[in-house]
């Protein structure tokens, strides 16, 4: 019995040096101190001695099975350190690879149009100017010759902040400020870009979306100039062929007052869905200043002319871009935006 235990111990001593993996050790450690292992049914076969002999074998047993026990320990220790040693040698960083670039943000598209709009009247000797978005009544309306009766003024059009304050609903007011900052100097010649606010949404509304303003006066200022300029924009604008076409229309600020058109950029002014089979889409509205704003702010309309013009920074968008929804642009889906950069 002695005999036996000793041949266990030299066996599952060689059998644990020589496994290489943890696998192996496993199902050596099953085959020696497993259920229907070696050392089980040896202990097993103890019933055969005599008793008096059966608590020295049991006792070198249990020595033999504490021993085996601390040899799979080990060995299990020695073997992970290995596959741990080897799997950093084998795991190499290729030094020459190229980084991984990280990623650039680009600039909205209706910041490259605004960018644009703006290029082309700076070319022309226009200057920039800006304005708060929450105004006062008497900026977005009243100095502007809105009467209190006018639609715009009504609540479902403009977003009140407290009574007499709001969101503009134009850039228009923009005008106001200049002249009151400016007056009576001469010649002015301004744009004001920015986010103006309307109660209203859907394919082609926002509750936000852009403008650009324009104001010029001085003297003798006409509607032939306001004409010449537009024209000049839309040409720099959307290419040399271009026509625009005033059309007689009413802002209480404005007059004579026009709306002006762009030959539809979609089908050159054949008819198509996007100009409605017109051949013409609206990009702004204009006039020549009315008297009694120039007044108010400081222009002797004796003296002084003006015109001035609000573009809708969007619909020169979704021209220049072939955009059919403007909602595009406040969607911020990531597939659409990458295409401008
Ligand atoms: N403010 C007008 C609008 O938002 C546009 C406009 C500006 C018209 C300047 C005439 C002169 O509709």
């Amino acid at each position: 019995m002695q005999k036996k235990l000793q041949e266990i111990h030299n066996q599952a001593v060689a059998e644990i040096a020589a496994v290489q993996t943890e696998d192996e050790l496993k199902q050596v450690q099953v085959r020696f101190l497993g259920k229907k292992g070696e050392m089980t049914s040896l202990l097993r076969g103890m019933g055969q001695l005599p008793p008096e002999e059966r608590p020295l074998v049991g006792g070198l047993a249990n020595q033999l099975r504490d021993e085996l026990t601390n040899l799979f320990t080990a060995r299990e220790e020695e073997l992970r350190s290995t596959a741990r040693r080897k799997a950093m040698a084998d795991e190499q960083v290729d030094v020459t690879l190229p980084g991984k670039p990280p990623m650039i943000g680009h600039l909205h598209p209706l910041t490259l149009i605004m960018d644009e709009i703006a290029e082309i009247f700076l070319g022309m000797g226009f200057t920039i100017k800006e304005g708060p978005e929450i105004e006062t009544e008497y900026y977005n309306f009243e100095a502007l010759n809105i009467p209190r009766e006018h639609p715009a003024r009504e609540m479902q059009d403009s977003f009140y902040i407290r009574p007499e304050v709001l969101l503009r609903t134009h850039t228009s007011p923009v005008q106001i400020r200049t002249m009151e900052e400016l007056a009576p100097q001469v010649p002015v010649r301004i744009i004001a870009p920015g986010k103006v606010y309307r109660r209203d949404d859907d394919a082609t509304h926002s509750p936000m979306f852009h403008q650009v303003e324009g104001l010029v006066i001085d003297r003798d200022i006409s509607l032939s100039d306001l004409k010449g300029t537009l024209l000049l924009f839309a040409r720099q604008m959307f290419g040399p062929k271009q026509q625009v076409r005033l059309r007689p229309s009413f802002f209480p600020f404005t007059e004579p007052s026009a709306e002006v058109d762009i030959a539809c950029v979609i089908c050159g002014g054949q008819g198509c869905r996007v100009c409605k089979d017109s051949g013409w889409i609206e990009i702004l509205g204009s006039g020549m200043v009315h008297p009694r704003v120039l007044e108010l702010s400081g222009y002797d309309p004796e003296e002084y002319t003006a015109y001035a013009f609000g573009m809708g920074v969007e619909r020169v968008a979704m021209l220049k871009y072939g955009i059919g929804d403007l909602r595009m642009f406040f969607s911020n889906d990531i597939r659409m935006l990458r295409q401008f950069s």
